[in-house]
């Protein structure tokens, strides 16, 4: 991030990825506007970057229901603009609930897609108009190949990469960016669940450096660890009569 790029709006800030990258961006100076559901939580992670050398305002509301482009105005003012917005907000879902519960699939393509892509559309506006700024998004592997086991999640990953390709696309003619990571398994209170955590599985912190390096530079897509776009060039091409036979 250069010296002048350091105003910076997070969407769903208590998310652990977010947090670390939060906490990068704090030993930098930079001026953080964090937006979320828990308002405690969201001081509570506001006073640790203070520590660590940010100002940050803190926003409470609901992502998926709050007026994006409103929002946005009110964190420029108090933040004097805004150089980068990062979106880390999501819910998993349980994928054998949303087969069977259409409202909590609706609901969960709401928040991960519908109101996500609001936001987006609102950041590159307003990133389009001032001809600079970053528009980072955490996307998922999940949307590289559908899967029975978390489909539905999957689907809103895969519409927001090609939202954020395509904004990315549509910015660069304005010298501003869009960025989707994709990470792989990481042990954050999303997966919390899971008990058996193999080597395929990363630490926010490694998140929380290629969170604050897509902002800083690199191409509209990108893997976080790296190593997963080979894995996902490998499962996105196996022939679905094998694939079919496995229980991914
Ligand atoms: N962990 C993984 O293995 C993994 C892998 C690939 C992609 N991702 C993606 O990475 C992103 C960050 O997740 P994480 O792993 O850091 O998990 P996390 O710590 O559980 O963070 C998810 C955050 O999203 C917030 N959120 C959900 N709905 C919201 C809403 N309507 N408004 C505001 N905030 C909302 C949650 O806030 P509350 O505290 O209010 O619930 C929570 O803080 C998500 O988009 C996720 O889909 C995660």
């Amino acid at each position: 991030m250069s010296a002048t790029t350091k105003r910076i709006v997070i969407l769903g800030a208590a998310s652990a990825m977010a947090e670390a990258a939060a906490r990068l961006w704090a030993a930098q100076g930079a001026s953080l506007a964090l937006v979320g559901r828990n308002a405690e939580r969201l001081e509570t992670i506001a006073a640790d970057l203070r520590l660590r050398g940010a100002a940050v305002t803190v926003e409470p509301a609901d992502c998926d229901t709050v007026d994006a482009a409103a929002t946005l105005d009110a964190l420029a003012n108090r933040l004097g603009g805004i150089d980068v917005v990062l979106l880390a907000y999501g819910i998993l879902g349980d994928q054998s609930r949303l087969e069977s519960d259409p409202a909590a699939t609706r609901a969960l393509l709401h928040t991960n897609f519908v109101s996500a892509a609001g936001w987006c559309m609102a950041a590159a506006d307003r990133f389009e108009r001032q001809r600079s700024g970053a528009l980072i998004v955490i996307g998922s592997v999940a949307g590289d190949r559908g899967r029975a086991s978390n489909y539905v999640y999957g689907a809103s990953k895969a519409g927001l990469a090609a939202l954020v390709e395509g904004l990315a696309h549509r910015l660069a003619k304005a010298g501003a960016r869009a960025a989707l990571i994709k990470p792989g398994f990481v042990d954050t209170p999303m997966t919390a669940h899971i008990a058996k955590k193999g080597p395929l599985w990363a630490q926010p912190e490694a998140l929380g450096r290629a969170i604050v390096r897509a902002a800083e530079k690199g191409g509209p897509v990108s893997y976080a660890p790296v190593y997963w776009r080979g894995i996902m060039a490998v499962i996105r091409n196996v022939p679905a009569p094998l694939f079919h036979r496995t229980n991914l």
